[in-house]
């Protein structure tokens, strides 16, 4: 039987919407709990339960890495087959899930991921205290994907070094897979920085950005075949498993996806395969960094900005004990991480 890592994990039927709420507490070592809320249509809820694990596990692993004094936790509003989510629909199960943030006391506090936005922070909190990331508008620090963006970019920097030796992306060819909030503005800044894009979205109406960048467009299904020396995956995770790591065509994968690799063996088939795998926990703290630093810390959105180049240096460390100790990127990444927590928890 495998082991319960969460300190806690709840799952309830929304009481105005009637659709499943579920919230895991991975841990509050370092902290309270944070995490973002994915609001997405599952065929299961079992399945958003699954991500909810998986993604909380991994916020604990980015709060360690970026040095901020949280845990990791992370809520799933999974969204049934033929369920119609309508506005009011969708208003109480904001609401539902408020009141399950409430009654955690603290434990765990919420912010946006996939599927919702600083508005929908803004309706959580009607519930709730511990609702982050609310619009400027509000109050809040607003939408956190400006900060993700420079540190992933400031990743793919680290990453090129490693390999090339060099920083210097001009002719280099990245392929950028989502350019959603966070992929858009990375491939904004990889083009202004002179590299080639070659880009990809399921949603066609991406292809125009594509154009404005002078980027390569491909169908989303030749995403992960994408000819590159660094992929960046900018959609959803899951995506390199042990049947798709033999498509794989670049030397580097670096991007903002949260739970890239479907397990951690596949850690070691892009080891074997000469590709070098930047953490994903690691190079898409951006957004919690940034967050941490207004929420609690300085407000000033230059010196928030200014905490995001420690992933940069963090994964420079991580490299570096990697070749070292000759493990992968992943478990030099997690002895780091579990080092941390050791160290806050004997505290
Ligand atoms: N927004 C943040 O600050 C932040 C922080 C940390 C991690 N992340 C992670 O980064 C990823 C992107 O986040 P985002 O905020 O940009 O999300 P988003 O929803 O704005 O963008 C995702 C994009 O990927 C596209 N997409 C979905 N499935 C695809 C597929 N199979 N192939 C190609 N494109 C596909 C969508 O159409 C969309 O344009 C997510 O995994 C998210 O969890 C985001």
């Amino acid at each position: 039987m495998a082991q319960l890592r969460h300190e806690k994990i709840v799952i309830s039927t929304g009481r105005r919407s009637g659709l499943p709420v579920i919230v895991a507490v991975h841990s509050t070592a370092l902290g309270q709990a944070v995490g973002g809320c994915r609001l997405w249509r599952y065929d299961d809820w079992r399945a958003g339960l699954e991500d909810a694990l998986r993604l909380s596990n991994a916020m604990t692993l980015k709060c360690a890495l970026a040095g901020v004094p949280w845990g990791g936790g992370k809520s799933v509003l999974p969204v049934p087959p033929r369920v119609e989510l309508t506005p009011s629909l969708r208003r109480d199960l904001l609401h539902d899930l408020g009141d399950v943030v409430e009654s955690l006391g603290g434990t765990y506090g919420v912010a946006e991921d996939v599927g919702t936005t600083a508005q929908d922070m803004a309706t959580i909190a009607e519930r709730t205290e511990f609702a982050y990331g609310l619009p400027q508008a509000a109050g809040g620090v607003g939408e956190p994907s400006a900060p993700t963006a420079a540190g992933v970019f400031d990743a793919i920097l680290v990453t090129a070094e490693q390999v090339w030796g060099t920083r210097d992306l001009a002719g280099r060819q990245v392929g950028v897979v989502g350019l959603g909030q966070v992929g858009s503005r990375l491939a904004t800044s990889l083009g202004a920085a002179g590299a080639k894009l070659v880009v990809t979205d399921v949603d066609r109406g991406k292809r125009e950005l594509a154009e404005a960048l002078g980027a390569t467009w491909v169908e989303p299904e030749q995403a992960l075949a994408i000819e590159a020396d660094v992929l960046v995956p900018a959609a959803l995770g899951g995506s390199l498993t042990p049947s798709t790591v033999g498509d794989l065509r670049c030397r580097a994968v670096v991007g903002p996806a949260n739970n890239q690799l479907s397990d951690d063996g596949v850690a070691a088939l892009l080891a074997q395969r000469g590709i070098l795998w930047a953490p994903d926990f690691l190079v898409n703290a951006g957004g919690v960094l940034y967050g941490h630093e207004m929420e609690v810390g300085s407000r000033n959105h230059d010196t928030a900005m200014a905490a995001v180049t420690g992933i940069a240096d963090t994964l420079r460390d991580v490299f570096a004990r990697a070749t070292h100790e000759g493990i992968t990127p992943l478990a030099a990444a997690n002895a780091l991480a579990e080092d941390r927590i050791a160290a806050a928890s004997a505290r």
